[in-house]
């Protein structure tokens, strides 16, 4: 959840690490950090409470200087979001500072027996006690990096952890413990850097190689040094990963969010590039390339995600259900990992995750891995912590997205699911060839009719003040869009800061219906298909009640305006692609509203991009 950054080299190192920490705070943004040494190994710390521009604006006269360093953006964990318990954090005499990122699940023992050994503590995070774990075994002589390798066998959880020592200036010794929080090298010219994601080391780089779970790195002199946490040295040879520098900056948009929102027909187009022929309507994903023997052998699909990734794993059972007709099940990832799930080597387990770093589906991943099963993952990254657990992997090709809320991500989860149950349903013989056409010719106009439902933002912009300050929504669908009503309610949740529930519509007689008033709005998603009759019985009800709705229907079908309150329509197509198109009035609505409330919208309050914690 943290973001982290450490810069070796010649450079001035304060100017990259904030310029870093600018690029990974999306990570997490309730107070930020610096520690510089210089050359002398003289430290100079600063950290400051609030977002980064609060710890820029205490540097803007006076960057520490120094070549080597580390910084950190936090979300908090334990303890408040404070100026003390910002990191870096440090050991007694300030030699070994520290920045942490994940939660050190024994912190209370370890704190407890270095205290009782003397050492004082500044702060209530698990993540101080790193540096003063660090420096006892400094008092037993161990070098630097051997006190660095002992500290991290004591630790428990999953944590990535880069420390510096006034003694040592121009090391910079990381280690990653489990599958939480990611640490990529980056490969400069006469430099090296070190950070949790990409996006920090992009403007330097674009060769990198990552950590995994139980290996650590030494960069020193220009090289990197890697090792297991056991001291067996490893070798690793950086890849080249592809930057579109464009992609990294806002243009003529008032929000990453927004530009990701529009940039979704192009990440559309990306992301059917190569898998799909639009010459013999043909899909083949050779990203999972296995056996027709293998495919038919899989009994069961199960779909793992948090948050949206989860809402895009409930759309992808209709998908696979009635494409591949395959018994298919989707779960939260924090609850499958607990419940000792039932599966097997039959059954496939499809993970989304456009970070490849949720903790929990990672873990979820690993239980899967146990029981045997075949796996494929989606992520947006490749070389991530979840592409290497699950043998098969299909890239989002969404493109950097930095806003907080998930948008293009998501789009091309579900374009991704679509592909993999027209894959499947075709080598199983349950998608009638001429059927498979149809909607391959579909996925043709895809990106056009996303394009049709972004282009005109007028009618969310004049909904903004009418329902922006109300304070719980109802989002309603039934079959294939409800997972898109759960969509919605997440998006305006995240956003906005308003309540809001997705509900299956039939299930609003079953207890919603009593919170149905003139004051809560009830967002329908409609569009003209087999279920349209029963979401107009569910909307007459709400209106009977006394009730607002705001109607999400098919173009062209202008009599739902008799019966909602307010219509937004989403371009024709056919019930299979219409939660993609659903994606676009979700997405709009929660952004506008929470543009009319001032809100933070890239980056929303409490949350951030990749969680890395349980
Ligand atoms: C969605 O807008 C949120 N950012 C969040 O629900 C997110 O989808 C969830 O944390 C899962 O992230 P992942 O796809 O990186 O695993």
């Amino acid at each position: 959840m943290c973001g982290i950054i450490g810069y070796a080299g010649a450079r001035q190192a304060a100017p990259i690490i904030l310029e870093g920490l600018a690029a990974l705070e999306y990570r997490g943004y309730d107070s930020a950090g610096i520690a510089v040494l210089d050359r002398d190994g003289m430290p100079a710390v600063h950290k400051k409470s609030g977002k980064l521009v609060n710890l820029a604006t205490v540097l803007q006269d006076s960057l520490p200087e120094g070549v080597t360093g580390v910084g950190h953006t936090r979300w908090a964990t334990h303890g408040g979001p404070t100026d003390f318990n910002a990191h870096p954090h440090t050991d007694c005499d300030n030699q070994i500072i520290v920045v942490h990122n994940g939660i050190v699940e024994n912190y209370v023992q370890i704190k407890e027996s270095l205290i009782a050994e003397g050492h004082a503590f500044t702060s209530q995070t698990d993540a101080e006690c790193i540096p003063h774990l660090i420096e006892s075994y400094i008092d037993q002589e161990y070098p630097f990096e051997e006190a660095v390798r002992a500290a991290a066998g004591e630790i428990r959880g999953a944590n990535a952890v880069v420390a510096i020592s006034t003694r040592e200036p121009g090391k910079l010794v990381a280690f990653r413990l489990g599958n939480a929080g990611g640490l990529v090298v980056g490969y400069g010219e006469d430099e090296l850097l070190l950070a949790s994601d990409l996006p920090a080391l992009l403007p330097h780089t674009q060769d990198v190689a990552y950590l995994a779970g139980g290996e650590m790195v030494v960069l020193n002199d220009h090289t990197a040094k890697y090792r297991t946490l056991e001291g067996i040295g490893i070798t690793k040879s950086p890849m080249h990963v592809a930057y579109d520098a464009l992609s990294a900056a806002k243009g003529e948009y008032k929000h990453f969010m927004l530009k990701e929102i529009h940039e979704q027909p192009e990440a559309v187009i990306n992301s059917l590039r190569g898998r799909v022929s639009f010459d013999d309507l043909k899909v083949t994903l050779d990203e999972f390339d296995i056996s027709n023997e293998d495919v038919a052998r899989i009994d069961r699909v199960v779909f793992l995600g948090m948050g949206t990734s989860f809402n895009a794993a409930m759309v992808a059972r209709h998908w696979m259900e009635s494409l591949a007709r395959i018994p298919c099940e989707f779960d939260n990832s924090s609850e499958f990992r607990y419940r000792n799930p039932v599966i097997d080597e039959n059954t496939l387990v499809v993970s989304i995750s456009q970070s490849g770093e949720t903790a929990d589906t990672l873990a979820s991943m690993e239980e899967a891995q146990n029981k045997g099963a075949l796996q494929l993952t989606l992520c947006n990254y490749p070389g991530t912590q979840t592409t290497r657990v699950a043998e098969h992997t299909m890239l989002l090709r969404a493109g950097l997205e930095i806003g907080v809320a998930s948008s293009k991500t998501f789009v091309n989860s579900l374009i991704a699911l679509y592909l993999l149950a027209i894959d499947i349903g075709t080598r199983r013989g349950t998608l009638e060839p001429s059927r498979n056409r149809e909607l391959v010719a579909e996925l043709a106009r895809l990106p056009e009719l996303l394009g049709q439902a972004l282009a005109d933002e007028s009618q969310y912009k004049a909904l903004a003040p009418i329902f922006g300050r109300r304070s719980d929504f109802l989002f309603l669908g039934r079959g294939i869009n409800f997972p898109l009503a759960m969509e919605g309610a997440l998006k305006l949740k995240e956003l906005s800061y308003i309540h809001a529930e997705g509900y299956p519509a039939a299930e609003m007689k079953h207890g919603p219906i009593s919170l149905i008033d003139d004051d809560m709005p009830v967002v329908a998603l409609m569009p003209r298909d087999d279920l349209y009759e029963k979401m107009l019985s569910n909307i007459n009800e709400v209106k009977a009640r006394g009730g607002t709705v705001i109607a999400i229907a098919t173009e062209g079908y202008t009599d739902i305006e008799d019966s909602a309150d307010e219509v937004i329509y989403i371009p024709e197509a056919s019930s299979m692609v219409s939660p993609v198109l659903m994606a676009v009035p979700m997405q709009l609505l929660a952004y506008h509203i929470a543009l009319w409330r001032g809100c933070d919208v890239d980056q929303p309050r409490n949350l951030a991009k990749s969680v890395t914690v349980e």
